[in-house]
């Protein structure tokens, strides 16, 4: 049984304004969920269409966020050193971290010093389990991208990666170098409470025409997998990402969310 849900589509001139937009809605929830003196858990994404999100909040937002309350986390990391500018941490690190006074402490990058990658990923979930006791984690918020074939984070088309049902964490290969990833698994991005996806540029058109696609299709189109969980979905794009997408209204394509999300969230 599915509940036909619309996609929370918000359209913007450019990657500029998307990102301003994306940065507001970010504040306020950050502010509204430590207001009672909790912690927020953000999962950072990589690539470069964040880099935009990333240095406004640093230029405009280092004093309108609590940060002292926020842990980062990343959604994937490419298996390089953390000084490698190919690093998904150090262009986070470049852009924001080293900008706005989040505690070092609450600060966990992927590790890629790991002889085997494998040994990282689990590595990284048992980071992740001293602050998530559920049987999945509850990001407040997951930032990801959106690749020109559908995939996210490090969940590209056709990979065993999107088939991992109980693993937090896995070791990943990407189509281009570096090829050697880890990311979080499709369970773990769907239990988040909120995802926000960050697509600019008309290259990303036809992915997007997919990820909103009235029957996702997963296994092709990963990132369309992401409405099939419990976390609420809004898409930041810019027109030129959305020139095969109908525009958010009525007639827009419904976003089909299954009511049996498995774990024990449900
Ligand atoms: C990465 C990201 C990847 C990225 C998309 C979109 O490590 O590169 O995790 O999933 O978000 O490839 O990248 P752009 O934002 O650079 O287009």
């Amino acid at each position: 049984m599915v509940h036909p849900v619309k996609p929370d589509l918000r359209i913007f001139p450019d990657v500029e304004s998307l990102s301003r937009a994306a940065a507001q809605g970010l504040m306020d929830r950050i502010n509204a969920t430590v207001l009672g003196g909790g912690r927020f858990y953000l999962a950072l994404a990589g690539g470069n269409t964040p880099r935009v999100l990333y240095r406004v909040l640093a230029a405009d937002y280092r004093h309108e966020i609590r940060w002292e309350q926020v842990h980062v986390f990343w959604g994937d990391e490419r298996y390089v050193p953390p000084d490698d500018t190919r690093s998904n941490c150090h262009m986070a690190r470049e852009t924001l971290l080293e900008h706005v006074p989040v505690p070092a402490k609450n600060i966990h990058p992927m590790p890629t010093d790991y002889a085997e990658p494998e040994e990282a990923a689990r590595a990284y979930e048992r980071t992740l389990k001293n602050f998530f006791t559920g049987l999945w984690p509850r990001f407040n918020v997951v930032l990801l991208g959106l690749g020109s074939d559908g995939h996210t984070a490090s969940l590209f088309p056709g990979s065993s990666a999107l088939e991992e049902k109980e693993r937090w964490v896995v070791e990943a290969k990407g189509p281009a170098e570096p090829r050697q990833r880890l990311t979080l698994t499709l369970p773990v991005l769907t239990h988040s409470d909120q995802i926000y996806f960050l697509v600019a540029g008309p290259d990303k058109a036809e992915a997007l025409r997919r990820a909103l696609a009235d029957v996702p299709d997963s296994r092709n189109c990963p990132a369309a997998g992401l409405r099939l969980g419990r976390a609420s979905v809004v898409w930041w794009a810019d027109c030129a990402a959305a020139t095969l997408v109908e525009t958010p209204s009525p007639l827009g394509s419904a976003d089909l969310r299954s009511t049996v999300t498995g774990g024990e969230d449900g």
